[in-house]
């Protein structure tokens, strides 16, 4: 149950008998843009098993994982930075970038994304606003800084993420 008491996350069992990991009540923007990521899947992103209005079921994914070293955080950004490419190659801005929305597969490997709640929707070759997500924490973190672009904000959060992980390790 997420701070508002509407929001819902718990762990279930598919027919395979595989536990598998369910957000309940997405926003209708985070529903869209996770059926749109489902279409076209990426190594980075977390993988869905079965997505609609009222629930989203995906992979389970190590959370919170360690960072033990450079190496790690090296991978991460890496991981990272074709999770974004993917993404606003898609005309979807993540913005919402910390490492309480990415996840460790060790079955694959590799860093994962996930949580699409603070995401929006943009025109790539405009570099406007197709459909404008909440404006929290990192989304305003970028306007007080007179970045108002959906690229920008993007970067602006991205980036801050990088930095505070390479000042770490
Ligand atoms: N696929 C997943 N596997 C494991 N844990 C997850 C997964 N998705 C979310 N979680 C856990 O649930 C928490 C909240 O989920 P998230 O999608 O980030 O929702 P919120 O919008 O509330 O931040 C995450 O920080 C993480 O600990
Ligand atoms: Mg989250």
């Amino acid at each position: 149950m997420d701070k508002d008491g509407n929001f819902q996350i718990s762990n279930f069992k598919n027919y395979f008998g595989e536990y598998y990991f369910r957000k309940i009540g997405p926003k209708k923007i985070e529903y869209n843009i996770c059926w749109q990521i489902n279409q076209n899947p990426h190594p980075n992103i977390v993988k869905f098993y079965g997505i609609n209005s009222q629930r989203l079921d995906m992979e389970i994914l190590d959370t919170p994982f360690d960072i033990a070293n450079e190496t790690d955080a090296i991978k991460l950004i890496e991981n990272m930075v074709c999770a974004r490419n993917y993404l606003l190659d898609n005309g979807i801005v993540y913005i919402d970038w910390k490492l309480d929305n990415i996840g460790w597969s060790t079955k694959d490997q590799v860093f994962k994304l996930f949580d699409f709640d603070l995401a929006g929707l943009f025109n790539p070759v405009t570099n406007q606003w197709v459909d404008e997500p909440e404006k929290l924490f990192a989304y305003k973190s970028a306007v007080e800084c007179n970045i108002f672009d959906p690229i920008g904000i993007d970067s602006f959060s991205f980036n801050k993420m990088v930095d505070n992980l390479l000042v770490q390790y």
